[in-house]
């Protein structure tokens, strides 16, 4: 056995800064935004400080915000006023997530805006797809979600991101997509997406707990490995574009997974209860909250994920930029 000197490639800030593996950009980062129907809205979510419910009279001031720190990409969730029991706020032309997709795309052309493309925002019942008694219906479900992505798509956005977990999410809206004219937009799907607790805070934030039940019968079991595989070679398979995987931190084996078997971007969500988490201790005195997050966006770039959706990027983007 030799003495194995590992040390000497980290004696000083240039070495390491030589050797260094992975690198976090500001180009890694696509930053959710809470918009509401209504005005003069600008509500923190208790559970998530630094993030607000803004209705568009405030939204301007967000983007100016994000374009200025040199963020490339936003993902928009919906507030809206009235929920029904087929989330029809979700594909109406002049709902919430479409007003706001107009309005960004006018104000800054070259800002991605991502859609998020669901129903449990919009539906009374809170789920992410049709409800018959208390079962979640698939097939019918999808024609909604057409719906939804092609009203997203005709307002501006750029992304079409399909959070839902129907089976065939991603072939239907692609379908769906093309026969409108939007052939050329891509479809980030939310391939492998756990049943988590992690998402406890976003609930409040977007207003979309389900009222009955759980989403168990839709999203993975937090359990599976070889199920994501599935997951992630079906969407392949009916077009995906990019591939989300979620939650992140409990999940970031599941990131190298995805990573290591397709060709397609990566992108994992550093979803709400982690973020939460993260405040609650800084906001403690517990960590020290810039290291922590640059250390955590870190690791989900060496996990393999090549962007990262969360709700720390316009505080790693400052952090980036004074470094
Ligand atoms: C809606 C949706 C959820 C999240 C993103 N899109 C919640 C859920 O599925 O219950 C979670 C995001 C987060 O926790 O930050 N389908
Ligand atoms: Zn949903």
């Amino acid at each position: 056995m030799t003495f194995q000197r590992h040390r000497r490639l980290r004696q000083n800030a240039a070495m390491r800064a030589l050797v260094r593996e992975t690198t976090l950009s500001v180009n890694d980062f696509i930053y959710p935004i809470f918009v509401a129907e209504g005005e003069h809205v600008k509500n923190e979510v208790p559970s998530m400080p630094g993030v607000y419910q803004l209705s568009l009279d405030n939204f301007g001031q967000e983007l100016d915000e994000v374009v200025a720190l040199g963020i490339k990409a936003i993902i928009l969730f919906g507030l809206p006023h009235e929920k029904d029991a087929e989330g029809t706020g979700a594909f109406c032309d002049h709902g919430i997530i479409q007003e706001a997709t107009r309005f960004a795309k006018q104000r800054y052309p070259e800002l991605l805006v991502v859609a998020d493309t669901c129903l449990c925002e919009y539906t009374d019942h809170g789920h992410c797809g049709v409800v018959e008694g208390e079962e979640i219906v698939n097939d019918a479900s999808l024609d909604l979600l057409v719906k939804t992505a092609v009203s997203q798509a005709q307002a501006g956005a750029d992304i079409i991101a399909p959070s839902n977990m129907m089976d065939g999410f991603v072939v239907a809206i692609r379908q769906g997509l093309d026969a409108a004219g939007f052939a050329h937009i891509p479809i980030m799907s939310y391939a492998v997406k756990y049943a988590s607790a992690y998402y406890g805070p976003f609930r409040d934030a977007a207003d979309g707990a389900p009222q009955f039940g759980d989403r168990k019968t839709y999203q993975m079991d937090p359990a599976n490995r070889l199920e994501a595989f599935r997951e992630a070679a079906s969407d392949i398979d009916e077009g995906a574009d990019f591939l989300i995987v979620k939650p992140g931190l409990a999940y970031l084996d599941i990131v190298r997974d995805v990573k290591n078997t397709t060709n397609l971007p990566v992108v994992a969500y550093n979803v709400s209860g982690e973020y939460a988490m993260v405040k609650a201790a800084a906001l403690n005195g517990w960590i020290d909250e810039k290291a922590v997050v640059l250390e955590t966006l870190l690791g989900f770039k060496r996990a393999g994920s090549d962007l990262i959706i969360t709700y720390h990027a316009k505080d790693a983007a400052k952090w980036l930029e004074e470094k």
